[in-house]
């Protein structure tokens, strides 16, 4: 654990607001919190280096340290079950679909206590399907069957309790082939199956929750009853099987966090730490892709030791906003003896006015996709870097104790589809550095996007902010009231609504500078009953660290199809002008001024600039045009009339097309030849209603903004877009 961090319960707030801090301290002395206001989180030397205005006047307190643990792994925990008989014939079955076998042991189905010694467990261990049956005061009865279950198929697999015939019996069998083994054991006297205890699915409650399981699911059952033949017994609601006490049936509720039992007592749980729901079970035909459609075929939960949800740590302290505090990005700073740690907020405007004529839009959800993403790049020169530069100490790769990011797998090799903001998210920092950018400071998202804060300070143009959250809340009518409107480098994840806020302010006569690259890309889903998460399924096609398995596609919160927004019909040229068309390393390229950079419609945008090459600098890559790169292309929704004022071009062999794009080796979905789509086109669209969109097609962009004391080619131009969007009036 990090000696000394937290996180908030939320990620903006208005004036007379209220944040909470959650924080953990391993520190013997108290640590101090202070206010400061961000305006240049860039560490390296070459550029104007950090700039943090100190506001320890307006918010300063000293608090006793505490450690707060963060326990990682899902189970579901069924408090009712308390009050289950506490004597009699057992049998405990569920379908499983093992991930990580061989591994240390992993609990299915539990109702164990730890004081008295009472219960029962059914697990894979290290010798198969294991059963454990507590015997208060003397080591508990354990019973496995020898045969591993085979990784990602599915079994049913039991426990048999009966007191009648004095035995314990375990037994799996795979379905399909139907391989069964079952083995008993005389019951030990004095063994206590039936303590007064929680039942868990998915771990063991022994003092802690522990022995996650990693894997599926489904239709875990509990019968007072010694059954004969427990690979028979199905959960089916329609005619429950004889001696039924619980039964849960995960094909109800799966957008929400309740497990529902259909036996008699209706022992509803709740699961913890976010497994994955809507994933396809051991009745999957494939017919249906949607499990809105075929919801007993999607009876499964995944479960994994590493998933995390609400870290949910108490509060240390508040803060309320001034009424007087400037919108703007901020951090609470956290320091005791040597450590600090930053934790980023946003301050709104008032609610319901503005402050200034200039909006910039937090990618929160962006940020959060990517938090604690681990890359494995950690090495000597990267450390030796982050310790000249005092740049962010705590990576990912180091600390996968706060869980990973939606870029990672879990330990068994599946994909993360969850973020939660409700942890530290280390790499959510000032000074964070994402790459060893030969070039530039190798900053991405919340660090990255303080060059175009730091710009706007320079320039002497006030802004307001909100986050991705803010504008999923509130949609169109936030952006509506500025005539200007900012992205940041990579507004990559948009829910429905976010893109809709998007589409509703420019359709309103609205005025949008997208400032990033490979923007508008992803689909992802949030839920008021699953707070602080985004989903997201890396569903058929693009730029992916993982694929979402077949039959998978939909998101669990939301039931909507997942993926590319582009498969979902809204590709991003449709709204921006441009849309994803190249990635490469972590280095930027120079645009070459076009004809259209004299069309009269768009010649203001370039005045003061005559230079050919835009761009060949800068602290993102060393140029303003790199990394991900956007093109407008009218196949793909370009409206008729952008015009292209600058592409870019100087790429090596490191650069490919993005896949979506591609047919064949060579053969793209749109004709172009691919060597032609390694490029990003600043591209500027006039629209119907009035409204504008200039789209610089690059992630790389802001990193050059403050080259040469901020006066470039880059700045000049984005000076001149945002004084023309600013006097057209909100
Ligand atoms: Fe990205």
């Amino acid at each position: 654990m990090i000696p000394l961090t937290g996180y908030t319960d939320r990620l903006s707030a208005a004036p007379g607001e209220r944040i909470a801090f959650k924080i953990s301290s391993a520190l013997p002395g108290p640590y101090r919190a202070s206010l400061a206001r961000v305006v240049h989180a860039d560490p390296n030397p070459a550029g104007p280096g950090v700039k943090m205005v100190d506001l320890a006047s307006r918010f300063a307190i000293e608090r006793p340290s505490r450690v707060q643990p963060l326990a990682l792994g899902s189970y579901a925990r069924v408090d009712a079950a308390r009050a289950l008989p506490t004597a009699g014939p057992l049998t405990v079955s569920a379908l499983v679909w093992p991930t990580l076998v061989a591994a240390r042991e992993q609990c299915v189905v539990s109702r164990w206590d730890e004081s008295t010694g009472a219960g029962w467990a059914l697990s894979l261990g290290p010798a198969g399907i294991t059963a454990r049956l507590g015997v208060p005061g003397g080591a508990p009865l354990v019973l496995a069957t020898g045969l591993a279950p085979a990784s990602r198929r599915w079994h049913r697999i039991w426990l048999v309790v009966d007191p009648a015939a004095a035995v314990l019996r375990v037994g799996q069998m795979r379905l399909g082939d139907r391989e069964r083994r079952e083995v008993s054991a005389p019951l030990t006297p004095g063994a206590r199956p039936h303590p007064r205890a929680p039942v868990l699915l998915g771990a063991r409650l022994a003092g802690e929750v522990r022995e996650h399981w990693n894997g599926k699911i489904e239709d875990p059952l509990l019968l007072a009853v010694a059954a004969a033949a427990p690979e028979s017994v199905v959960l089916d609601p329609l005619l429950p099987p004889a001696g039924l006490v619980a039964g849960w049936d995960f094909s109800r509720g799966i957008d929400g966090l309740d497990v529902v039992d259909i036996g008699p007592h209706r022992l509803g749980g709740r699961l913890v730490n976010l497994p994955t729901r809507a994933v396809t079970g051991a009745r999957w035909t494939g017919r249906e892709m949607c499990w809105r459609h075929a919801p007993r075929e999607y009876a499964a939960i995944h479960f994994h030791e590493d998933d995390v949800h609400d870290a949910g740590w108490a509060t240390d302290f508040d803060f309320t906003v001034p009424e007087d505090l400037p919108s703007g990005v901020y951090v609470m700073r956290l320091a005791a003896e040597g450590h600090v740690d930053e934790l980023p907020f946003y301050v709104r405007p008032p609610r319901g006015r503005r402050s200034a004529d200039v909006l910039f839009i937090a990618s929160t959800y962006t940020y959060q996709a990517y938090a604690n993403h681990a890359r494995g790049s950690t090495d000597a020169a990267y450390r030796e870097r982050v310790a000249a530069w005092g740049a962010a100490p705590h990576n990912p790769d180091d600390h996968p104790d706060y869980g990973r990011s939606t870029y990672n797998r879990h330990r068994d090799g599946s994909g993360i589809c969850y973020s939660s903001r409700l942890r530290p998210m280390l790499t959510f920092r000032p000074r964070y550095l994402t790459f060893l950018d030969a070039r530039g400071s190798g900053m991405r998202h919340f660090p990255a996007d303080t060059h175009l804060l730091d710009w706007l300070e320079a320039q002497g143009i006030g802004y307001d902010v909100v986050t991705d959250e803010d504008v999923e809340v509130e949609g169109a009518a936030l952006l509506a009231r500025y005539p200007a409107v900012l992205t940041g480098s990579h507004p990559e994840y948009h829910t429905a609504g976010t893109l809709d806020a998007h589409a509703g302010y420019l359709a309103g006569g609205g005025h949008l500078a997208y400032l990033g690259g490979n923007g508008f890309y992803w689909r992802i889903a949030t839920s008021g009953a699953v707070p602080g998460v985004i989903e997201v399924r890396r569903a058929e096609g693009g730029i992916r660290t993982w694929d979402a398995q077949v039959g998978e596609y939909h998101h669990a919160l939301d039931g909507n199809y997942g993926g590319l927004w582009r498969r979902n019909g809204r590709p991003p040229q449709q709204l921006v002008g441009v849309g994803f068309s190249a990635q490469g390393p972590f280095e930027g390229s120079y645009y070459r001024r076009r004809p259209g950079a004299d069309d009269p419609r768009a010649a203001w945008i370039m005045e003061g600039v005559k230079d050919e090459v835009v761009g060949d600098f800068g602290l993102s890559g060393g140029g303003a045009a790199g990394f991900e790169l956007d093109r407008a292309d009218a196949a793909l929704g370009t409206p008729a009339g952008a015009i292209v004022l600058a592409s870019s071009e100087g790429y090596g062999p490191a650069f490919v097309v993005v896949p979506e794009e591609m047919l064949s080796h060579i053969s793209t979905v749109t004709g172009e030849a691919p060597a032609r789509m390694l490029r990003a086109d600043m591209t500027y669209v006039e629209l119907p209603g009035g409204g504008a969109v200039f789209a610089v097609g690059s992630i790389t962009f802001c990193g050059s903004l403050s080259h040469h004391r901020y006066d470039n080619n880059v700045s000049r131009i984005l000076r001149n877009v945002l004084d023309r969007f600013r006097g057209s009036g909100a």
